[in-house]
């Protein structure tokens, strides 16, 4: 049988929530990757150190006992964020990043930042410190087309912020167009991006051709085909600027099959085997480890994992649902299947 052994990965862009949902989706996460940066979003925001510190217990509490998974935490920028915070985080141990919403731009987001240019001294801080940066790139502008809001982020705010911080380090989230793979490659060593899985795997048809299929509504939403193309090739390139995010979202099946719902894939249940699908679609499963398992870890300059995972080719169907009765979680490929799998 066909297999492919990597050094243990990591994903560099989770979100775990808090109670029961973190329960579910935890173990999910422990068993394929060593650590974590785990998204600061809940309700509401972690925005301290000593809130972090207080979530980070609770999901070690979570992790299975026979796994050994690290949480890197991480912290909510607002325009209340102060100097004193940052300095404080970039002291601590287990905290990473700040994260920075642009205010209304995805879900929990109404804590995030309103004015970009106001918070230019967390900025300076941040630089100083060397604590990286991670964005949600998108404007909220209601008159910006929806499948426009990552590039117009770009040219509005991110080109203005990397040229008054070119000692900031950044990760552009979950890029999802070309012109956001191009703004990447122009930039310094200083400015990386993740990619997830459903924006390597689908395009925006998956959403809306056929009746629309919610599980598939994540932001930034999926884009049409040349930008899945150019993600593909970035994410395959060998380029250590582009690495493991999977941006795994869970909400409640109900919160997602719902006449308003919410934003976000669940793709903890397979996510190195939905990467290793499409690394194989594009002829370059070689890529695949260096992209999950060493680039982001040299971005944040922590220790490459030791350990390997193993794949292989046998197919194997995803359940329809995570999770008890009115805590269901629907899961990306939901009742599909997928052909690789997690040994
Ligand atoms: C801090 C710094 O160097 O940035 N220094 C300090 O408090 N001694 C102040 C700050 O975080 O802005
Ligand atoms: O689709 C998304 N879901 N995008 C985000 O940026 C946030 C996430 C969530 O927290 O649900
Ligand atoms: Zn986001
Ligand atoms: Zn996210």
């Amino acid at each position: 049988m066909k297999t492919l052994t990597i050094t243990r990965p990591d994903d560099w862009h989770l979100h775990v929530r808090n109670g029961a949902v973190l329960k579910t989706v935890m173990p999910h996460t422990a068993r394929q990757f060593a650590r974590a940066i785990i998204m600061p979003n809940l309700k509401p925001p972690v925005t301290t150190v000593a809130q972090a510190l207080i979530y980070r217990e609770e999901i070690l509490a979570a992790v299975p006992a026979d796994l050994d998974f690290t949480p890197l935490m991480t912290l909510y920028l607002t325009g209340s964020t102060t100097t004193a915070e940052i300095k404080k985080a970039a002291e601590c141990e287990h905290i990473h990043a700040f994260k920075l919403y642009p205010a209304g731009a995805t879900t929990n987001s109404d804590s995030g930042v309103a004015d970009i240019k106001a918070i230019y001294p967390l900025l300076a801080a941040m630089e100083r410190h060397d604590l990286p940066l991670l964005i949600h790139g998108e404007v909220t502008d209601d008159a910006c087309d929806i499948f426009d809001r990552e590039r117009v982020f770009i040219d509005t705010y991110l080109s203005d912020i990397t040229r008054n911080f070119p000692g900031l380090r950044i990760v552009v989230e979950h890029v999802t167009t070309t012109e956001a793979v191009q703004f990447v490659l122009a930039s310094t060593p200083n400015i990386a991006a993740t990619i997830t899985p459903q924006h390597l795997l689908f395009n925006r048809n998956a959403i809306l051709a056929g009746g629309i299929k919610p599980h598939y509504y994540c932001l930034p939403i999926i884009k049409r085909e040349s930008h899945r193309l150019a993600l593909v090739e970035a994410a395959t390139s060998g380029n250590p600027k582009f690495f493991l995010g999977t941006d795994s979202a869970p909400h409640l099946t109900s919160l997602k099959e719902n006449a308003c719902g919410c934003a976000g894939c669940y793709s903890a249940h397979a996510a190195l085997e939905l990467y290793a699908e499409a690394f194989e679609r594009a002829d370059a499963l070689n890529k695949l480890e260096a992209f999950a398992s060493f680039y982001g870890a040299d971005f944040y300059r922590l220790p490459r994992n030791s350990g390997t995972v193993t794949l292989e080719k046998t197919a194997w169907k995803v359940p329809a649902v995570y999770g008890k009765n009115d805590l269901s979680i629907t899961p990306l490929k939901a009742n599909e299947e997928l052909p690789w799998k997690l040994q």
